[in-house]
């Protein structure tokens, strides 16, 4: 398989480290500083002044982690960064970590604070309004900072927090024990915001107006005169990473989506009309659906059924791609998260990523440089550059979609008539989860085709037919779901028109599993 070289595209001037010690908020804190109009970008704390000076950030937030300073091989910050001048705010353990560097002292009380509790303010504090005093703010610690470094003062306390903000205003260093990150600290938002665009006055430029211009300029300079192709699987990731590539190189793109039969009903006319109509893109839809249908008769078991779309999408794509002009650049969508978890820079700097992760598997003799022009950015940004670009509202806010499409939702074997019936059981779940207004608050809704039957009664006749399972669920990362508590003449409405409307359906049951123990998916 060839490795290719991976451009990230979008980033900004005015930028601002959160630098990680390994805190579960850490990707909030960088979410929070976007929610500021301002350009965040997420480190490890191992990053050297020198590394910070090339990156010439506005400021710098430290963020918790669940060591504690004292320990053996606890976390550090390399120290020169508190002498580049850069304006510093600390969290938690970051807090704790300047006041211990800096000469101060940190120790264990017998009392840990984990929670909501409530704040006094005693000075004037820089990073708060007068009115914080007595406000509510979420603590997570059990050390606490005891002696403050030279310099600081302390403006805020706590029940078992003497030191809950510490601040040394002329050497634009601040820290504060509590976490403003979460929805549950009163003003905390707005102590970030005050830090960042008050105390280190950096300008908040970052809007999706100027991510647009500034990928599409990179993406012009990078692709010069070069031919790109991109998968579009109708997800809102490849779409959006399409249509910014799109407003950069036009015509010089090519996309490439195959219709494998196992979509749901009216997909492929919804990406042909956004792409080809609307956006006037070069797409070449191919009709594979004989050709995936035909490969999966007779197959019963789930992996044998991924594996066999996993290796047609492939050999598809390879035909498809062997018969347009040689195309220098591939377009993925990948997204910021999968950037952190991965471990890669996310500067935009070249990564090696093996390029078949996003695609499900390219040919070892097609070899692309990737752009990925989401790179840097989260998938609620990545929306909001999607309704920009003009993409509709049925593409940019849709749900996730398995790549297997269908197949993963007909227990037993896939065939045309089977994938029928779930199409025209998915359409009604599709509509009334719309009309509903349930749509954009669920993670996913469908339904799934089950290969049992039971007896029931349709008028005077007996019937024997398949339950139809409806899954609905809820969730912020896909690792863990919930079951969605919909409302019940929801749930009656659904089942009603399933049974009267879908062949070869006389029962709906609804799923009430979360995941764990249960997947999203049935198979
Ligand atoms: P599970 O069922 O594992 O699904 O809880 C987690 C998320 O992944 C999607 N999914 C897939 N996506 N290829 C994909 O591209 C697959 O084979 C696949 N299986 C599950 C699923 O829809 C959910 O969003």
């Amino acid at each position: 398989m060839a490795e290719s070289g991976s451009r990230g595209v979008a980033s900004a001037k005015n930028r601002v480290l959160v630098i990680d010690f390994g805190a579960q908020y850490a990707q909030l804190i960088a979410r929070r500083v976007r929610e500021c109009n301002i350009f965040s970008e997420l480190v490890r704390h191992n990053i050297t002044a020198a590394e910070v000076k090339d990156k010439a950030p506005l400021a710098i937030i430290l963020s918790g982690g669940p060591a504690s300073v004292n320990v053996e091989n606890a976390p550090q910050l390399d120290k020169e960064i508190y002498e580049l001048g850069i304006p510093i705010l600390g969290i938690c353990y970051g807090a704790q970590l300047i006041a211990q560097q800096l000469g101060g002292t940190v120790g264990r009380h017998e009392q840990g604070e984990y929670g909501r509790t409530t704040m006094s303010v005693s000075a004037d504090c820089d990073l708060l309004e007068v009115t914080a005093d007595g406000a509510t703010v979420w603590m997570s610690h059990f050390d606490r900072i005891q002696d403050l470094p030279d310099g600081f003062t302390s403006t805020v306390s706590t029940p078992n927090a003497p030191v809950a903000v510490l601040e040394n205003p002329e050497r634009k260093i601040w820290g504060v024990q509590y976490h403003p990150e979460v929805n549950h600290t009163d003003g905390g938002f707005e102590l970030i915001n005050k830090f960042l665009t008050d105390l280190a006055e950096v300008k908040s430029d970052w809007t999706m107006d100027s991510v647009i211009d500034s990928s599409v300029a990179q993406i012009s300079e990078l692709v010069g005169d070069g031919n790109a192709i991109c998968g579009l699987s109708g997800g809102v990731d490849s779409a959006v990473a399409a249509a910014l590539v799109h407003k950069a190189i036009g015509d010089r793109l090519t996309c490439i989506y195959v219709d494998t039969g196992l979509m749901r009903s009216g997909e492929t006319d919804q990406v042909v009309e956004a792409f080809e109509t609307n956006q006037k893109m070069k797409l070449i839809s191919v009709d594979a659906k004989e050709r995936f249908l035909g490969k999966l008769a007779g197959v019963t078991d789930p992996e044998q059924k991924r594996k066999i779309i996993g290796e047609q999408f492939i050999r598809v794509f390879e035909e498809t791609a062997k018969s347009l002009p040689p195309a220098d650049f591939l377009v993925q969508g990948t997204l910021y998260p999968d950037v952190i978890e991965s471990g890669t820079s996310a500067t935009g700097t070249a990564a090696k990523i093996k390029s078949h992760h996003n695609v499900g598997g390219l040919p070892d003799d097609l070899s692309f440089d990737l752009i990925e022009p989401l790179r840097n950015l989260f998938k609620d940004e990545v929306r909001r550059v999607g309704t920009e670009l003009g993409l509709p509202d049925e593409i940019v806010w849709r749900q996730p979609f398995p790549g297997p499409g269908l197949a993963v939702r007909i227990i037993g074997e896939v065939t045309p008539e089977r994938v029928a019936t779930l199409q025209a059981a998915d359409t009604v779940v599709q509509e009334e989860i719309a009309e509903a207004g349930l749509y954009r608050e669920l993670w996913q809704s469908f339904a799934v085709l089950a290969d049992i039957k039971s007896v029931g009664v349709m008028g005077d006749e007996r019937t024997y037919a398949n339950p139809i399972i409806l899954r609905a669920v809820t969730s912020d990362d896909v690792m863990t779901a919930d079951w969605a508590r919909l409302p019940y003449d929801l749930l009656e409405k659904i089942s009603n028109r399933i049974i009267n409307e879908v062949d070869d359906v006389n029962r709906v049951v609804y799923d009430i599993t979360s995941k764990p123990p249960g997947t999203i998916e049935w198979e």
